[in-house]
């Protein structure tokens, strides 16, 4: 099997490209878990470009965990209105409420994560590597494509997920990685979400070109395949 790429190598292009997004912490600083958790929820099926203002809009309306758990229902299904997907903010609230029955501060433990309305492996994911540091790694869309690329993985998705998962692992496994976790899960998406793009990767411009296998092969474009519905 080929090495896993560098996140060295990865790190030094996120040092360099980072995105400036509402929810992350300046370099150097920890981020607040209430903020991540909340751009991680109102990211599920919203686009970063739509949440932002929402985002916004919703955290001067409840700066803190414990202003959002004492809100009317009403008043915070209103703020949500137009991100869709109610079921989210119904979770959203029951999350506030009950992190504000556990004493007020998120777990940072991913089987407390886990435990809470709403989180599941994903969101447990990136609240724990972007928060509190933990080694793990959020495999969203993005990942799943960065991943399947690099290691021309050409099973399909839903079938290449536990293949996608273990790669991500190993990944978060290097030395880079775990003095690092939070970066490491951001700058992900970010490639993901820039370079690796879904139909005209920019392998000209990506740290991981040289280390790639989908882009040695002449097939990143056409990855990650997905199964015939
Ligand atoms: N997509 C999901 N979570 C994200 C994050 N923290 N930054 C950028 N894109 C994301």
């Amino acid at each position: 099997m080929q090495p896993s790429p560098s996140v060295a190598r990865l790190l030094d292009w996120y040092a360099r490209h980072r995105r400036t997004l509402p929810w992350r912490a300046q370099p150097g600083e920890t981020a607040d878990p209430y903020r991540v958790w909340l751009s991680e929820i109102m990211l599920q099926q919203t686009t970063v470009t739509a949440v932002i203002p929402y985002y916004e809009r919703f955290l001067s309306l409840f700066p803190t965990v414990r202003t959002l758990a004492a809100a009317p229902d009403d008043k915070v299904m209103a703020a949500w209105a137009g991100l869709g997907y109610y079921a989210r903010a119904r979770n959203l609230l029951a999350c506030a409420r009950r992190v504000v029955e556990l004493g007020g501060e998120f777990p940072a433990d991913l089987d407390g994560l886990r435990a809470l309305p709403g989180i599941g492996d994903y969101t447990a994911a990136a609240v724990g590597a972007i928060a509190f540091g933990l080694p793990a790694v959020p495999v969203d869309g993005n990942v799943d494509r960065v991943m399947s690329r690099v290691w021309a993985i050409e099973t399909p998705l839903p079938q290449s997920k536990p293949l996608i998962r273990e790669r991500a692992a190993a990944l978060m496994a290097q030395t880079e990685a775990r003095d690092a976790p939070s970066d490491t899960a951001q700058a992900l998406f970010d490639l993901g979400a820039t370079l690796c793009s879904t139909t005209s990767p920019a392998c000209g411009l990506c740290p991981w070109a040289p280390e790639c296998e989908g882009h040695r092969k002449g097939i990143a474009a056409s990855l990650p395949r997905k199964a015939p519905k």
